[in-house]
């Protein structure tokens, strides 16, 4: 049996990407770079300066800025991303996710946070989660985002568990790659194709329970 789950938060437990691409289209129209929906599937699961990097990239501009002017506007970016999730409520919570954790506590299986979003913690809060988790991975101390598998690996660690023994569930491509890469059992939830590098693949969260989990795992370990 696996002693621990850890949950990506953008796309597993609340669908914040709508809110990232308002604030980057912001962003992007005061830099004269439009955005595009699909152009923001590749920012899931990527930090912010990487993310503002790529939206530079898309007009050569990369270069153009110091990275003293890049941390400013990110943090312009970031200013309005966060009063836009003043508006999360528990209500937000992705379908099964809130029964999904409480079957996990109640057969003592660990809980762990793998996100690359420093606002984690306050959109936890807000969707009254924040006791939720047995460890939460500060994005802060990681030396490498996601496909890196730095940041499940340090979930793993804080939960004094091997990744051999934990389940990973991304709705990202590059989140899905670094699940893979610390050598844990990986689950994506979302388009098949996209996150075909996945060990098993949900459509929706509503699918994700405590017994598919369990029987994911016999699955690959017998
Ligand atoms: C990830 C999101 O979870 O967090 C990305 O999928 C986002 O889109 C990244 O850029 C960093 O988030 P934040 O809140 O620290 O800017
Ligand atoms: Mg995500």
């Amino acid at each position: 049996m696996f002693k621990a789950v850890i949950f990506d938060l953008d796309g597993v437990i609340t669908d914040t990407a709508a809110f990232h691409f308002v604030a980057w289209k912001k962003l992007g129209e005061k830099l004269g770079i439009e955005l595009t929906e699909s152009f923001n599937e590749e920012l899931k699961g990527v930090d912010r300066i990487e993310s503002l990097r790529r939206i530079l990239a898309l007009r050569n501009q990369e270069l153009d800025f110091s990275n003293e002017e890049k941390a400013v506007l990110a943090t312009e970016k970031n200013d309005y991303y966060v009063t836009l999730i003043q508006q999360i409520t528990p209500n937000d919570l992705l379908p099964g996710i809130s029964d999904l954790l409480k079957d996990l506590k109640k057969n003592h299986i660990k809980v762990g946070l793998a996100s690359a979003s420093k606002n984690a913690p306050m959109i936890l809060n807000q969707l009254g989660l924040t006791n939720a988790f047995d460890t939460i991975v500060d994005p802060a101390t990681l030396s490498k985002g996601k496909p890196d598998p730095e940041i499940f690996v340090k979930a793993c660690e804080q939960l004094l568990i091997t990744p051999s023994e934990a389940i990973g569930i991304e709705d990202a491509y590059s989140g899905v790659q670094a699940i893979n890469d610390a050598n844990m059992l990986s689950v994506g939830v979302g388009d098949a194709e996209t996150l075909s590098a996945a060990d098993y693949v949900f459509s929706t969260t509503a699918n994700l329970t405590f017994e598919e989990l369990m029987h994911i795992w016999e699955l690959k370990n017998y």
